[in-house]
């Protein structure tokens, strides 16, 4: 990583989560399909769905405002938003600029990220670098999801797979040695036809031919993408080891995208962890895209489970194709169970 001339950390977390629950249960009503199915080939019980009237502000906001409080800053004092997502609420204006005027963040700069599953940690890097710039001094790093807002629910490969969530995290220059040890982002666009929503863009605007065809929904080549994760989970954690200067023994508790649990599993095996070092909550949630890490990330440390100066691995992959790793030597104490 080059020079860094300060560190920036991770000072307050927040989540939200819809209400509402969808079982595999309920799910065999709508698509081909098996509770033991869903459950031994990806580890997903149920997930959480949003309201017809939800859109991705609206669990972003309340996430923020979790992470703001956690890490005691007003949001007049918040100098930058990132809203990583692939489910906006609207092509434009960004969903971060929406979350800036509902939270009155009125001083704060605000752009959307596109990373698919992996913008949360791609976000957490692009703010990282205006603090250690002196850019900013601080930043609101939010992932955020509305999958069910674009899944073919006749799609029995796709449908069964995600859920809806939110989660932030506010970043601030912290000593060094604190904070973000090191980052590694990386793409591989070939792989783009492998995982995409064809229609929407200006390559295929709306028609009703695109929606008769449901090509504003996620198409998903669901094998290649499995090897693809198998294989980048592992390799982006042990690079971004490498670049902190850390061993795989170092590592105190992974945090992974949650996709799949057999993808977790293989990353966990490729870094030499034991299972009670890894977060994985995808058994109630699914793949919430960019809100899994920072959800995930968000319950460990409420639960207690990362505790001062632990080295922490986040490490995601998504559309793009993308990935992204980040070690963080953790600097905050487990807050008041809330
Ligand atoms: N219920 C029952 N059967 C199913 C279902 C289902 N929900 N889905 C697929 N099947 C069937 C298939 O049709 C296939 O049947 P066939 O052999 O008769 O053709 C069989 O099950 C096996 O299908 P595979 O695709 O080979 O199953 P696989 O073991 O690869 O598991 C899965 C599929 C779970 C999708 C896996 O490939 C996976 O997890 N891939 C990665 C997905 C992912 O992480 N995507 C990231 C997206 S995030 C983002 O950036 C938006």
């Amino acid at each position: 990583m080059p020079k860094i001339l300060r560190t920036a950390g991770i000072v307050g977390t927040g989540s939200c989560l819809p209400e509402k629950v969808l079982t595999n249960k309920e799910l065999e009503q709508k698509v081909d399909t098996s509770d033991e199915w869903i459950r031994t080939r990806t580890g997903v019980r149920e997930r959480r769905l949003a309201d017809n009237d939800t859109a991705a502000s609206d669990l972003a906001v309340p996430a923020a405002v979790q992470a703001l409080n956690d890490a005691g800053l007003s949001p007049e004092e918040v100098e930058l938003i990132i809203v990583a997502t692939i489910t906006p609420d609207t092509i434009f204006p960004s969903t971060a600029c929406l979350v800036q005027d509902r939270l009155g963040a009125r001083n704060a700069a605000a752009f959307d990220l596109s990373a698919g599953c992996t913008g949360f940690i791609y976000a957490l890097s692009v703010a990282s670098q205006f603090i250690s710039t002196g850019a900013y001094n601080n930043a609101l790093v939010i992932g955020v999801d509305v999958l069910s807002k674009i899944v073919n629910w006749e799609d029995r490969n796709t449908c069964v797979l995600f859920g809806d969530g939110a989660g932030a995290a506010v970043l601030k220059g912290v000593p060094g040695g604190k904070g973000l040890l090191g980052l590694h982002l990386g793409a591989d666009g070939s792989g783009g036809p492998l995982l995409n929503m064809p229609a929407g863009g200006s390559r295929l605007p709306a028609s009703i031919e695109t929606v008769k065809n449901k090509l504003h929904t996620v198409h998903m080549n669901g094998p290649e993408v499995f090897k693809f994760a198998v294989r980048i989970m592992g390799e982006a954690s042990l690079r971004v080891l490498e670049q902190a200067g850390l061993t795989k023994e170092e590592v105190d508790f992974l945090i992974p995208h949650q996709a799949n649990t057999r993808i977790i599993d293989a990353a966990t095996k490729r870094l030499g962890l034991s299972k009670e070092k890894v977060y994985v909550n995808l058994e109630r949630y699914g793949n919430m895209s960019s809100a899994s890490v920072p959800v995930a990330l968000d319950e460990a440390y409420r639960l207690g489970l990362i505790k001062r100066d632990y080295k922490i691995v986040l490490v995601a992959f998504g559309a793009g194709l993308t990935w992204g790793a980040a070690v963080l030597n953790w600097d905050l104490e487990p807050p008041e169970r809330s």
